[in-house]
């Protein structure tokens, strides 16, 4: 059971203020620390934690940290397919973290340097992507480098993060399409403000070709969509209540759970039960790779997930 992922890898600069600047604001921090992220990284390692045996298809700098490759060595994560690229750096993300709220700005460098489409063909990333029950991809690697995979994967899961534009036949491989309520809305034109509002345009994505969507509405949980011969169906997966400490990333930890659960067989619904567990727990913990949460105490916390609203 193979879960490929594509996508970035960032080293995390990570500020800690007691509130996010306004703009043009000057705050001072309380304190900073760097650790390794990019959403292809965390989706990876969460993966892996959540029990699949991940293989990561990545660009870094040609002058890699070792512990790039020991740290994500360490959670089983294959790399044969992670490339370094001349003349590049390893992409960095600036993160300000105010208790539960962050804001980040991203350099994607190395993350934005892939070969042709012919070149990737004959590369060992063609293999296993053909291979994996389940590829992942997100957008801080270039989109014509994801619908290059999304057209080779048996079933291709996409994040649309951070949002962008996406050509029509990308969106309909899409099984499913995962994003937040910001994301929806450049996919749809409105902005929904309860989970009965993004179910309804979740729907209508769904129905003008997309397989399958999932919205995640961070604390309020997510809503889950499917194609259903012609109509769609879906439901609603509240949260547990938990204290946030650090919300960076847990959408990343909702995806790598997710595209386990689906790898390993789950259908949608008790994949979203089992990524909304993961990601409660991860919000709880500092930082991404070591706040995000095994297999184990996933299954364990299951029982503080409410019940799904099904049908809405
Ligand atoms: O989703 C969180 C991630 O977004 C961070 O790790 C950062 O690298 C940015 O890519």
């Amino acid at each position: 059971m193979t879960v490929v992922v594509l996508g970035s890898v960032n080293r995390d600069v990570v500020c800690e203020v007691p509130r996010l600047p306004a703009p043009g604001e000057t705050t001072l921090a309380i304190g900073t620390r760097t650790n390794l992220g990019g959403k292809g990284s965390n989706q990876a390692v969460a993966a892996a934690k959540a029990g699949g045996h991940v293989e990561f298809v990545a660009r870094i700098g040609a002058d890699p940290d070792p512990s790039l490759r020991k740290s994500l060595r360490e959670y089983g994560i294959g790399l044969d397919a992670v490339g370094e690229v001349p003349g590049a750096h390893t992409g960095t993300a600036y993160i300000t973290v105010a208790g539960g709220e962050n804001q980040i700005v991203v350099d994607p460098a190395a993350n934005f340097r892939w070969e042709t489409d012919a070149e990737l063909d004959a590369s060992v990333a063609a293999r296993l992507v053909a291979d994996a029950e389940v590829v992942v991809a997100q957008l801080e690697v270039p989109v014509r480098v994801v619908a290059w995979a999304a057209r080779r994967a048996r079933r291709f899961i996409l994040n649309a993060a951070p949002a962008a534009t996406l050509p029509t036949d990308l969106l309909h491989r899409c099984d499913p399409l995962i994003v937040n309520e910001t994301e929806l809305s450049t996919f749809t034109g409105t902005s929904a403000t309860t989970p009965r509002e993004t179910f309804d345009q979740a729907r209508e994505l769904c129905l003008s070709g997309v397989p399958a969507v999932v919205a995640t509405l961070g604390a309020a949980g997510a809503v889950w969509v499917r194609r259903d011969g012609r109509t769609a169906v879906g439901g609603y997966q509240p949260a547990p209540r938990v204290p946030a400490t650090d919300s960076t990333g847990a959408g990343d930890a909702f995806v790598g759970a997710l595209a386990t659960a689906l790898a390993r067989g789950d259908d949608l619904p008790t994949g979203v039960a089992f990524a909304t567990a993961a990601a409660a727990l991860a919000v709880q913990s500092p930082g991404t790779h070591t706040a995000y949460p095994t297999r184990e105490q996933i299954t364990a916390a299951l029982d503080t997930v409410p019940p799904a609203t099904r049908p809405f």
